[in-house]
């Protein structure tokens, strides 16, 4: 079986060194346990080489974006090459909140091709802003994954993980139900698979995002089928973490 994989996604989050060692020794604890779970810790960049082990490697690491420039006067970036260096796996590209600050789908291709390029997973979020009764968001959603992939090589695809994460449902109260979680993420294979191939988005890991917790994670993989979870400010908070973390482990599908 392949595993689920679990990303969380810690934002400008915690707000000390301390405690970010404190989470990601608990999530190691919990993640160690785990049978059918990958745990992957996207801390903020300036906490990355003090959550990676040298001795563990039951919680892999992400960053939260990367630049595409590759090195040289760009004061404040972070280039693949340095985030491989360091043991960096995965990056989230395309967050809503980057593409808030100025992540157009242009910009978001060039990352995604940073990353894989750099031997790196992309982690491509994408999602509507808002659902309407008559289906129109889901020629928006076709075309922001259509502009967001155009670019990309078709070799890359097999370096791509999709984070179907609506932004209406981002640091919302409740998450999307899984049964709608479960359609819009087999609409969204669907225009992977005319991007690149029936074959690609067989293998494609397709993960939702948006208010999960541990209350709505397990269902969530059980009804909603997904590959995993994209997970926000319950992956800070330990207790609510530890409770997904099982709750994701023991679904039987
Ligand atoms: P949330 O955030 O789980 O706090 O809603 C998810 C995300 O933005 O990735």
């Amino acid at each position: 079986m392949n595993k689920r994989l679990i990303i969380g996604n810690w934002k400008m989050n915690p707000s000390t060194l301390d405690e970010a060692k404190r989470i990601i020794r608990s999530m190691r604890i919990v993640a160690t346990k785990l049978e059918h779970t990958q745990v992957v810790a996207c801390p903020p960049y300036l906490y990355i080489s003090n959550c990676i082990s040298k001795k563990s490697n039951s919680v892999s690491i992400g960053s939260q974006t990367v630049s595409i420039q590759e090195g040289g006067a760009h004061t404040g970036e972070i280039s693949p090459a340095m985030l491989k260096d360091i043991g960096v796996q995965y990056v989230i590209v395309g967050h809503s909140e980057q593409r808030a600050s100025g992540d157009s789908d242009e910009i978001v291709s060039k990352r995604i091709i940073a990353t894989v390029e750099a031997g790196m997973k992309a982690v491509v979020c994408i999602g509507e802003n808002v659902r309407d009764e008559q289906g129109v968001y889901l020629d928006t959603l076709k075309d922001q994954i259509k502009r967001t992939f155009a670019g990309i090589q078709s070799k890359y695809a097999r370096d791509i993980i999709i984070v179907y994460e609506p932004v209406w449902a981002i640091g919302a109260k409740e998450a999307m139900a899984p049964e709608q979680v479960y359609e819009t993420s087999l609409f969204v294979k669907k225009v992977f698979s005319d991007i690149f191939s029936q074959e690609s988005a067989m293998k494609v890991k397709v993960l939702y995002g948006g208010s999960v917790n541990f209350r709505n994670a397990g269902d969530i993989i059980r009804i909603g089928k997904v590959d995993g979870l994209l997970v926000g400010r319950e992956s800070v908070n330990i207790p609510g973490l530890k409770e997904l973390l099982k709750a994701v482990d023991v679904v039987v599908l």
